[in-house]
């Protein structure tokens, strides 16, 4: 079998980690999820849950996949408990289902690019989204998105994926903060921050319960945690790299985006309307209130192309991701071609998402599956298997390469042994007690 290719730097791996976490869920989701929960309320949790339960976990899978130096599947076998490889294979899993509707939201983001050049949803944003998100339109698009993703991973690790997010990630904070500057100038702007950053503690008391599952399941979404991909990613790591310190640069990048994204989000919505403008939830509205304000706006025409060229490139950036894991195992496993491999992956995965082009419901059951249920499982039981059946090894790796003392790895250790657990299992309740009870938690990513 051929040598296992690795990132050419510690600068490479950080750029590719961060280009899985960057996505949809920063520059589409996370705004629109704040906007529909309460604002600064949901900004407030979603904070927290990213620092105190999505880091630890990131290190975790880091551990795992710098421990075992394999596919995330093997990684388990190699550190010496085979037995939980399916966990591994859960998060392949969820990768595989991920990209599905994923690349059909990516097909959206393209017809909206060539939508903002010819500006034909500037009359009726909620026509143009109906004919492009559903039917032939969505699957030739979805078609489109799915080759350029197959195009990236078949060039490989170094020669596709790492020139691809060195690229695109720099390209997504330069264009993000000249937005955001532009976004100043509108009308509505200081309603806007206002929205978006004064919390309300009183609607975070009242509202516990239907905003903690979302901001849960979107501090794990947007850190790409539960699909194996940053064990797989870690694998490729030198093991004088400080595994705190890399998760930490690529937590403080991932949410660095989201947040800038909400500064360009929130003016437009209340300059031409509200957070109502945002409609309550469901996959569709989002594309309908930035496409109606930017119908509306000056110079909206430019700034359309431009905000939608980011998300384009933020959901390239997650989707290659996406692929590369389920075609890095297959490769490694079976010893097939990596570019006969990526295109067999890819059609297989274009087919399992053509369903989800026939309608939002379809896409959103695809979500909730996801979101509601694979992620916070894959974790819990990553959580488990860290903190009591290979917490010597992980505390060991967690030491190497980086300063940090033994008090960290043993808060780190107890952290994810009863933390972690607790918080996905009352997510995992408050989530599914959310579906019988009818209430929208609005979790779509
Ligand atoms: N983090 C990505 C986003 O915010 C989505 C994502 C979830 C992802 N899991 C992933 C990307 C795994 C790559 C790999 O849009």
């Amino acid at each position: 079998m051929a040598q296992r290719e690795t990132w050419t730097s510690r600068i490479g791996f950080i750029f590719a980690a961060v280009g899985s976490a960057v996505g949809l869920g920063n520059i589409w989701s996370f705004p629109f999820q704040t906007a529909t929960n309460g604002g600064a309320a949901f900004l407030v949790v979603y904070l927290l849950a990213v620092a105190l339960i999505g880091f630890p976990t990131m290190l975790i899978e880091f551990v795992i996949g710098r421990r075992g130096e394999q596919n995330p599947v093997e990684a388990f076998r190699k550190i010496g408990h085979g037995q939980w490889s399916f966990v591994g294979g859960l998060g392949l899993f969820s990768s595989l289902l991920t990209l599905a509707f994923y690349s059909v939201v990516g097909g959206w983001v393209l017809s909206y690019i060539v939508g903002s050049a010819t500006g034909s949803y500037f009359g009726d944003p909620g026509t143009y989204f109906g004919a492009v998100s559903a039917g032939p339109t969505a699957v030739a698009a979805h078609a489109v998105f799915m080759a350029i993703t197959i195009g990236i991973v078949a060039l490989g690790v170094t020669g596709g994926i790492e020139r691809a997010t060195t690229f695109m990630i720099p390209a997504i904070l330069v264009l993000l903060v000249g937005l955001g500057a532009w976004a100043t100038t509108l009308e509505g702007a200081t309603a806007g921050y206002n929205y978006y950053l004064s919390p309300d503690f009183g609607v975070i008391a009242n509202n516990f319960g239907s905003i903690v599952p979302p901001a849960m399941g979107q501090a794990f979404f947007t850190l790409s945690l539960g699909f194996s991909v940053m064990i797989a990613y870690a694998s490729y790591l030198g093991r004088d790299d400080s595994l705190p310190a890399d998760g930490g640069a690529i937590v403080v990048v991932n949410t660095l985006v989201a947040l800038l994204a909400g500064f360009v989000v929130f003016p437009i919505l209340f300059a031409t309307g509200g957070a109502e403008g945002a409609g309550s939830g469901g996959a569709g509205t989002a594309f309908v209130a930035l496409a109606g304000a930017f119908g509306n706006l000056p110079a909206g025409q430019i700034i359309g192309f431009v905000f939608f060229v980011v998300l384009l490139f933020a959901a390239l950036s997650s989707s290659i991701s996406l692929l590369e894991v389920p075609v890095s195992y297959i490769t490694e496993h079976y010893g097939y071609r990596r570019s006969t491999t990526a295109v067999a992956t890819g059609v297989f995965i274009f087919l399992v998402g053509v369903p989800a082009t026939f309608g939002t419901e379809w896409l959103n059951f695809y979500n909730d599956v996801v979101f509601k249920f694979l992620l916070p499982i894959v974790v819990l039981l990553l959580a488990v298997f860290i903190g009591w059946f290979a917490d010597t090894d992980a505390m060991d790796e967690l030491g190497r390469g980086s300063s940090v003392g033994r008090s960290f790895k043993t808060v780190w250790l107890w952290w994810v042994r009863i933390v972690v657990p607790i918080a996905v299992v009352v997510t995992l309740y408050l989530g599914i007690k959310a579906l019988y009870t009818g209430l929208s938690t609005g979790a779509y990513f």
